[in-house]
């Protein structure tokens, strides 16, 4: 068995905001987790998007579980992107983490369009370094290339500036963007040479504990982060680090009125507390294939009324089967 050090909950725009972010990580066991991308323009960020973005800064940057939330930034100037990484920090931030991985098309000249500029992924994350305090933990999350897992090399070299302290490692490239067949787990173990005193992480398609334990033997890491599957496996990190069992399909079913709740309390209208609800329980009917009548029927639903009905007998049909 190879040794786990750290398990992160990923950064997912449009699913991993804040009410989720608490959900998960108070079932999950995630180490750390991730704000959804901030773009930054030519502008340092207004401390009130940082704030609506990031709530949790308001709290010791920690969610309620008190795990802690590393706060991402994306864009392409050097300058603004330091300023708004030292001023999250002086909301609270205690990591920044750097975008250069998302395939976007309507993200432009940013994300994983700079992996074809190693020269300003070395200046935007040096920048950034040299104005960040020194004890603020900084990490990179790229993909191994644009167009070929080649290049990984040359841009581990680019960003691997003194000071920096985590490179996180999508195991493909952007031209990949999320295929299953291609993954380059194997690419990874000879990074480490280049990022001496950096701490590496792996990610892409870590589902379970098998797998994990696969990506670690193969990539010669100890540090993981998880995406996808964390949706569909909420204890991931559990599951990854303690041998937890899954959760059950009634303990999935069980998170949704918190979610409801949760949504409730931050002010979200009630479309889009539905459409939530939906695309959770999109992610669990992936794993449990139980759930595919039920999400039919559910999706249909107009009210949350009548959403939290179905959801009632649905938990009850759920524990008498013992699923
Ligand atoms: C819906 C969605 C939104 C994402 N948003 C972000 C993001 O805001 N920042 C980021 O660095 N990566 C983002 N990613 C990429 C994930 O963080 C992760 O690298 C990718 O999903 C691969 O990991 P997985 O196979 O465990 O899901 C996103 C992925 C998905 C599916």
């Amino acid at each position: 068995m190879v040794a786990v050090n750290k398990v992160y909950l990923a950064p997912m725009e449009g699913v991993c905001d804040p009410p989720l972010r608490k959900i998960l990580c108070a079932v999950g066991g995630y180490d750390e987790c991730f704000s959804e991308f901030i773009r930054v323009t030519d502008h340092v960020l207004p401390a009130k998007t940082l704030l609506r973005e990031v709530p949790e800064l308001a709290q010791g940057c920690r969610t309620d579980d008190g795990t802690l939330v590393r706060v991402q930034l994306l864009g392409d100037h050097a300058q603004a992107m330091a300023q708004s990484a030292c001023r999250a920090v002086a909301l609270g931030a205690q990591s920044i983490d750097l975008n250069f991985g998302c395939p976007s098309r309507f993200v432009h000249h940013a994300g994983a369009m700079l992996l074809k500029e190693p020269e300003l992924l070395h200046r935007i994350t040096s920048t950034v370094r040299e104005a960040l305090p020194e004890n603020v933990f900084l990490s990179v999350k790229m993909r191994l290339g644009f167009a070929d897992p080649s290049e990984a090399v040359t841009l581990v070299k680019a960003v691997a500036v003194p000071g920096l302290n985590e490179i996180i490692l999508h195991a493909r490239t952007r031209k990949e963007l999320y295929r299953k067949d291609a993954l380059h787990w194997d690419k990874l173990r000879e990074l480490a040479a280049y990022a001496p005193g950096i701490e590496l992480v792996a990610n892409g398609d870590i589902v379970d504990k098998e797998s994990a334990q696969r990506c670690l033997a193969v990539s010669g890491y100890s540090n993981l982060m998880v995406g996808r599957a964390a949706l569909m496996q909420p204890n991931l990190g559990n599951m990854i680090k303690k041998d937890a069992r899954p959760f059950s399909y009634l303990q999935k079913l069980q998170m949704l009125p918190k979610l409801f709740n949760e949504l409730q309390s931050r002010g979200f209208a009630e479309k889009s507390r539905l459409d939530r609800a939906k695309q959770f329980l999109g992610f669990v009917r992936r794993a449990d294939e139980c759930c595919a009548d039920f999400f039919k029927t559910f999706c249909r639903v107009s009210s949350e009324n009548d959403a939290l009905i179905l959801l009632e007998n649905e938990l009850i049909q759920a524990a008498s089967q013992g699923q």
